[in-house]
C-alpha cells in the first residue's frame, strides 16, 4: 500500500514539481543528478507525477540546477568546515545526503511546519539534521541559528514565490545575521516568469508566483551593499550537457552561444557577502 501523502497548500505542494523532476531524471539512462531517494519517495507514495506535465527536458533542467547548487554548497563547506549550510524552502529535497558535509558543519533545512512534518514522515531522519518549520518571511526563525559562523545558503526553486520586496528583506536578514557567506539560487528571467503563466508544467504554480524576474544577476547586488555576484552558472554551458539526450544536447549547445538565452533557460547565481 502506498505511503500516505500529507495535505499541503498549493504553495507547499510545489515541492512535488522539483522532487518529481529529480525522480524522473533518476530514471533516465544517464541521470544528471541521480537522486535515487527522490525516486524512492515518488514510488512509495505512488504520487501521480503525470498530472504535473514534467517533460524530460524539464526534469533534466531541475536535476541540473540541483547539481550545481549541490556543488556550490559542497565547495563552500570544504573551504569552511566550521560553516553552517541552509536550504531555504527545502521541500522534500535531501540535499544534505547528496553533499555529505564535513562532520564539523551544520546543515539546516527550512520550510513551512507542514513541510517539515512531511519530511519527517517521508524522508529518513538523517536527511534533516536540523529542521526549522517556519515561514521564511517571518524574522523569528533565524534566531535559532549561530551568528558567528560563515554560511552557505541555497534556495532551489524558491524565489519565484517571493516578491522582490520579500526577497530583499530575506536577504538583508540573512546578511545581517551571519558574518560572511554565499547565497545561491536558481534564477528566473522575466521571460521565464512570463512563460510560467502559460506553460503546461506551470499549471500548479499559476497564480502563486510573485517574483518579477531577474534578467541581469547583477541587479540583485542592489538588494544589500555587501551582496556581490561571484559567479553566474549558465547551465547550457556546463559540462553535464554532454550527458543530455541528443535533441536536448543540441538545443543547449545552440542556447549556450548566447548568455541571455542561456539565462532564460537554466541558470544559477552565486553571491558572496
Ligand atoms: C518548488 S518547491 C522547491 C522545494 C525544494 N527546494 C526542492 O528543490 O525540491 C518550493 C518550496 O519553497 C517552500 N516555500 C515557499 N515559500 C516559502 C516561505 N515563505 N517560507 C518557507 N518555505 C517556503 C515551499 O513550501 C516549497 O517546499
Amino acid at each position: 500500500m502506498p505511503v500516505s501523502v500529507p495535505a499541503l497548500t498549493p504553495l507547499q505542494a510545489t515541492l512535488w514539481l522539483t522532487l518529481c523532476g529529480r525522480a524522473l531524471d533518476n530514471r533516465l539512462p544517464n541521470p544528471i543528478l541521480g537522486d535515487a531517494l527522490a525516486d524512492e519517495i515518488v514510488r512509495k507514495t505512488d504520487y501521480d507525477y503525470r498530472k504535473l506535465h514534467i517533460s524530460p527536458s524539464s526534469a533534466i533542467n531541475i536535476a541540473h540546477r540541483a547539481r550545481k547548487l549541490d556543488e556550490i554548497a559542497q565547495r563552500f563547506l570544504a573551504r569552511h568546515p566550521d560553516a553552517v549550510g541552509l536550504d531555504l524552502g527545502a521541500g522534500l529535497d535531501s540535499r544534505v545526503l547528496r553533499i555529505t558535509p564535513p562532520p564539523t558543519a551544520d546543515w539546516y533545512d527550512i520550510d513551512f511546519p507542514e513541510v517539515l512534518a512531511a519530511r519527517r514522515h517521508l524522508l529518513p531522519k538523517r536527511a534533516t539534521p536540523h529542521g526549522i518549520g517556519a515561514d521564511l518571511n517571518s524574522p523569528a526563525w533565524l534566531e535559532a541559528l549561530p551568528t558567528d559562523r560563515p554560511a552557505v545558503i541555497v534556495a532551489d526553486g524558491l524565489i519565484a514565490f517571493f516578491s522582490e520586496e520579500e526577497m530583499i528583506s530575506l536577504v538583508n536578514r540573512l546578511i545581517e545575521h551571519f558574518p560572511s557567506g554565499e547565497i545561491a539560487f536558481n534564477g528566473y528571467s522575466k521571460f521565464a516568469i512570463w512563460a510560467q503563466k502559460h506553460a503546461k508544467i506551470a499549471e500548479t504554480i499559476r497564480g502563486i508566483t510573485k517574483f518579477p524576474g531577474l534578467d541581469d544577476p547583477r541587479d540583485a547586488e542592489r538588494w544589500h551593499p555587501k551582496l556581490k555576484l561571484v559567479r553566474e552558472i549558465l547551465c547550457p554551458r556546463e559540462p553535464e550537457v554532454a550527458k543530455f539526450p541528443l535533441g536536448l544536447r543540441l538545443m543547449n549547445r545552440l542556447t549556450a552561444v548566447s548568455a541571455s538565452l542561456s539565462r532564460m533557460g537554466n541558470a544559477v547565481f552565486v553571491y558572496r557577502f
